[in-house]
């Protein structure tokens, strides 16, 4: 995004590591152009409006979705966009996934459908589906 000329790019994580790998490509831009937050993206203050809340491989781990695209609805600058990436039911690759995750790792993954996404995003003015093979990728503007 940066590199693509945004001012500024504010990043939010749970994780102290994630963090630390952002951290760490991040070096080549200014500090003032970088934020990064260690918290709970529905707890956390982030200040500021943003013509971009990118959530890509995100809304795979997150329970709650709804409260979350009422939290990115809120932080979009008017006429700004979320661009987000939802993983579908795919028999080909679900079954493995959820093994993987949910019996081996015990972490809890969500599949979307694109009818579930409208209704989701249903507080944006636009929203643009593109299908992929595994999932779908998202544009909501506000
Ligand atoms: C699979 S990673 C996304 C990776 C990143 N988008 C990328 O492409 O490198 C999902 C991230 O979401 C973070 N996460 C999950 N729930 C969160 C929450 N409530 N607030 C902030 N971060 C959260 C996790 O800590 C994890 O680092």
């Amino acid at each position: 995004m940066l590199e693509h000329g945004a001012s500024r790019y504010v990043d939010i994580d749970l994780s102290d590591s994630m963090l630390e790998l952002a951290k760490n490509r991040l070096t080549r831009f200014e500090d003032e152009q970088v934020t990064l937050i260690q918290g709970d993206f529905l707890r956390e203050a982030i200040p500021g409006s943003y013509d971009v809340i990118l959530a890509l491989g995100y809304f795979d781990y997150i329970e709650n979705a709804p409260a979350h695209v009422r939290r990115m609805r809120e932080l979009v600058a008017p006429g700004g966009s979320v661009v987000a990436s939802f993983p579908r039911w795919t028999w080909s690759k679900g079954p493995i996934r959820k093994l993987r995750y949910e019996v081996i790792n015990n972490c809890p993954i969500f599949d979307y459908t694109r009818d579930g996404l409208m209704q989701l995003f249903a507080d944006f003015s636009n929203v643009e589906i593109r299908p992929g093979k595994s999932g779908f990728l998202l544009r909501a503007s506000a």
